[in-house]
């Protein structure tokens, strides 16, 4: 969200109908592993790009009179552990907002849902923005964030335009201070033009929820602390290198510290791989086009697709490259995108 239209957030008015649009992010310092779950207090900073492509758009309706919430995901009911999740979601908005109405949510989503691509992360920030307008919570773009984050954590950081750090905030003091020291904010980038050129190599669910992995990773695997600290050395890496505008060093960083988390997993007990033949022949052809003097740079997340990325200028090249290296179903070209806001329109 770009600080210069705070205004139509921070009405306290509640307006019973809001509909938000937000965009995934990508991680080039990942989030992996929670310090609290109930919170959603991350074990480390992380660091994103928000894409501008695949937007969500959610509109949330007070219904007054209505026993229980009505969620529905591309026109059908949504079930299960999603319309868990949403509902306990809105619960939380009903306790800080002190209004009981329960609410009608339709969500668009153009992101393919539960391949690592992030869906949750523009489904929640949508959903954050939406629903604190329409029960009138006040918000601003870092309170936005924080609310975000209890839905999915990665959603604290498509809140913002461009790239965004999410602070993992700590622990200590009543669970309201440590809720309030966990949250996104922009972060400035010199004179970089980037492309991520996401390569969908598939797009059925995963197997392992990122929720069971990071859990699992946490608890069992002898490389999670080691990645943690490296983590933190990674971040202030990135910063100074986006503060230059050395694309070449932001890539670097951020294939390096993607590696070091799907390491963690592949030691985790049991193991979590999400990389399948086709995303290590993706990388395989990434690390051609460097050798043939193409900076491009991969990061991967919950599953098996890979994000690369590169100069403006060479994304067509490398989208081309990715394309003959493996049967990837599809290829996307993003730039840097805008962060959640309100809209006028309606969601079908
Ligand atoms: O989608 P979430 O909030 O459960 O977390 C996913 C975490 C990664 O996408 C793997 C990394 C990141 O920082 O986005």
């Amino acid at each position: 969200m770009s600080a210069e239209q705070p205004s139509a957030l921070l009405s306290a008015q509640r307006t019973d109908i809001a509909t938000a649009v937000a965009q995934p992010n990508i991680a080039l310092i990942k989030y992996w592993g929670k310090k609290d779950e109930r919170l959603f207090l991350p074990r480390t900073d992380s660091l994103s790009m928000t894409l501008d492509i695949f937007p969500t758009t959610t509109r949330v309706r007070l219904a007054p009179g209505a026993g229980q919430d009505m969620v529905t995901f591309n026109g059908e009911p949504a079930t299960g552990d999603a319309e868990r999740r949403i509902t306990a979601f809105l619960q939380l908005v009903r306790e800080r907002s002190g209004r009981g109405e329960r609410a009608l949510v339709d969500t668009e989503n153009t992101v393919p849902t539960g391949a690592g691509l992030a869906s949750s992360a523009s489904g929640f920030a949508a959903l954050a923005v939406a629903a604190a307008a329409a029960y009138g919570l006040g918000l601003d773009a870092r309170g936005l964030s924080r609310l975000a984050r209890r839905g999915s954590g990665s959603a604290s950081r498509s809140i913002f335009d461009g790239f965004a750090v999410w602070h993992a905030g700590h622990t200590g003091g009543t669970p309201e201070e440590a809720d309030l020291s966990s949250y996104a904010e922009p972060v400035p980038a010199v004179d970089l033009d980037p492309a991520l050129v996401v390569a969908v190599v598939s797009s059925a669910p995963k197997e392992v929820s990122s929720r069971e992995a990071m859990r699992r990773t946490m608890d069992t695997s002898p490389l999670y602390e080691p990645w943690a600290v490296s983590s933190r050395a990674d971040l202030t890496d990135m910063r100074a290198a986006l503060g230059r505008g050395d694309l070449p060093a932001v890539g670097e960083i951020a294939e390096r510290n993607a590696l070091g988390m799907h390491a963690t997993m592949l030691a985790a007990r049991p193991a979590v791989r999400y990389l399948s033949p086709a995303s290590l022949a993706v990388l395989d052809s990434v690390l051609q086009l460097r050798r043939e003097g193409v900076p491009a740079y991969a990061t991967m997340d919950a599953g098996p697709n890979v994000k690369v990325l590169c100069p403006r200028p060479d994304a067509e090249g490398v989208a081309e490259a990715l394309r003959a290296a493996a049967p990837v179903g599809s290829v996307h070209i993003a730039g840097p995108g805008r962060g959640a806001r309100l809209v006028a329109g309606e969601c079908r």
